[in-house]
């Protein structure tokens, strides 16, 4: 059918036609967002889970609800080599243009002072600036150089402004497995001090499985912090409606066993729900979707996905890193008992460490608990067996 009115979202961060499922992690952010405004403190949202469940769209979501209730909302992506700081002062820079203009209150031209000096201390050029007289304002001296007191500096004037029109502050962090052990510690930091003292300042973040475990080595008091949500592949209603709603819009039906097939073999993982309904369509002559359809359509997915998705991962890991992989492949997406793999190996625990730290590093593995590892992404086990039959 028409590849111009193919309604399927197959990629990073593409925000689907249909998001469903995830209405539970919407409303609590909501009522965050609501209770702050009112200056009562709560839990911090965490998304985590595997690769391709949806994170990054469902933050991108609650992105645009601060944003539309009237917040200063950044949104940054850690791991992309640039420092917490860094992140923080690009992030803040557009919202808080929106605010600069020359009528401002004098609580929102502090605000705007701090976050220059704040800005100043991640330029090298320093020239940066609103394009608006702040020198008879108050605030500023968030330059430090000592991130939590800095950030700490910004955040207080920035939820002072905010504060007068009865609305808050929002960090949104994508990928924060991949903030440091102090960025980790910093944040929970402000959060609590947030907390405490009833400012409106609340933070998300969403990152892989390993994300909990690395916020608590950060800080003990994380569980009394944040509201931690694992978000999985969805349950059969709603993988069903990712396929067909897209497509009822565009006024195609999907046969129920097309449907059936699709989902079975996506196991419900939004990103390959997007892949196999987007090449099902793509090779359906129409008017409605068949099963013979979706047949060709997701083996057409699969191949795209080894040669894709799987492959780059793959590809990444070292010969000795495949064999490592190959070990765990053998227990399925489950995951293995590190002893296990080393006695599959034939090698000692400490033999096969730098293995097992150099895939946990590239992303490949996590350890879902002590003495166990697991695929960051779904079904790589069969993807492995696949390569290996
Ligand atoms: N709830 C949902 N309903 C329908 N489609 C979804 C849903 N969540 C995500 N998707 C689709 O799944 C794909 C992956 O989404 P996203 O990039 O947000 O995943 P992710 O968890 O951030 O993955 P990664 O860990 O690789 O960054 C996209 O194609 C998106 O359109
Ligand atoms: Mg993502």
């Amino acid at each position: 059918m028409d590849e111009v009115t193919n309604p399927y979202m197959p990629g990073a961060g593409m925000r689907p036609v249909a998001l469903l499922g995830r209405d539970a992690q919407q409303d609590q952010w909501t009522t965050q967002l609501a209770r702050a405004e009112h200056g009562r403190p709560g839990r911090s949202s965490v998304l985590y889970g595997l690769r391709g469940v949806g994170k990054t769209v469902l933050l991108g979501k609650l992105h645009e609800e601060a944003e539309q209730r009237g917040w200063v909302a950044g949104f940054i992506e850690a791991g992309t080599g640039k420092g917490l700081r860094e992140l923080v002062a690009e992030a803040f820079q557009l919202p808080l243009l929106n605010l600069a203009r020359p009528s401002a209150s004098e609580k929102i031209k502090a605000a705007l002072k701090t976050f220059v000096s704040f800005k100043a201390s991640v330029d090298s050029t320093g020239t940066w600036s609103f394009g608006l007289d702040l020198d008879g304002s108050d605030g500023g001296g968030a330059d430090s150089g000592a991130l939590e007191m800095d950030l700490l500096r910004l955040i207080l004037d920035l939820t002072t402004a905010t504060r007068e029109d009865g609305k808050g502050v929002a960090l949104l962090i994508d990928e924060a497995q991949d903030l440091t052990n102090a960025e980790m510690a910093t944040l929970c930091s402000l959060v609590h001090i947030a907390n405490q003292r009833s400012l409106p300042f609340v933070v998300a973040l969403a990152g892989l499985p390993s994300l909990p475990a690395a916020l608590a080595e950060a800080k003990s008091y994380t569980e009394r912090l944040f509201q931690f949500s694992h978000i999985q592949h969805l349950p059969d209603h709603d993988a069903r409606a990712v396929l067909t709603e897209p497509a009822r819009l565009e006024s195609v039906e999907w046969e129920s066993d097309a449907v059936t097939l699709a989902v079975e073999v996506s196991r419900g993982y939004p990103y390959f729900l997007q892949e196999f309904g987007s090449k099902t369509w793509s090779v359906a002559p129409g008017p409605g979707i068949t099963q013979r359809d979706a047949e060709l359509g997701c083996a057409e997915g699969l191949r795209e996905l080894d040669n894709g998705f799987f492959r780059a991962r793959w590809d990444r890991a070292t010969p000795q890193e495949r064999d490592y992989l190959k070990a765990i492949a053998i227990d399925g997406d489950a995951g293995s008992n590190s002893r296990a793999v080393a006695d599959r190996l034939g090698k000692s625990m400490s033999q096969i460490s730098v293995a097992r730290s150099n895939l946990i590093a590239k992303g490949l593995i996590y350890a879902p608990e002590h003495g166990r590892v697991a695929f960051t992404v779904p079904q790589m086990a069969d993807f492995i067996s696949r390569q290996h039959a």
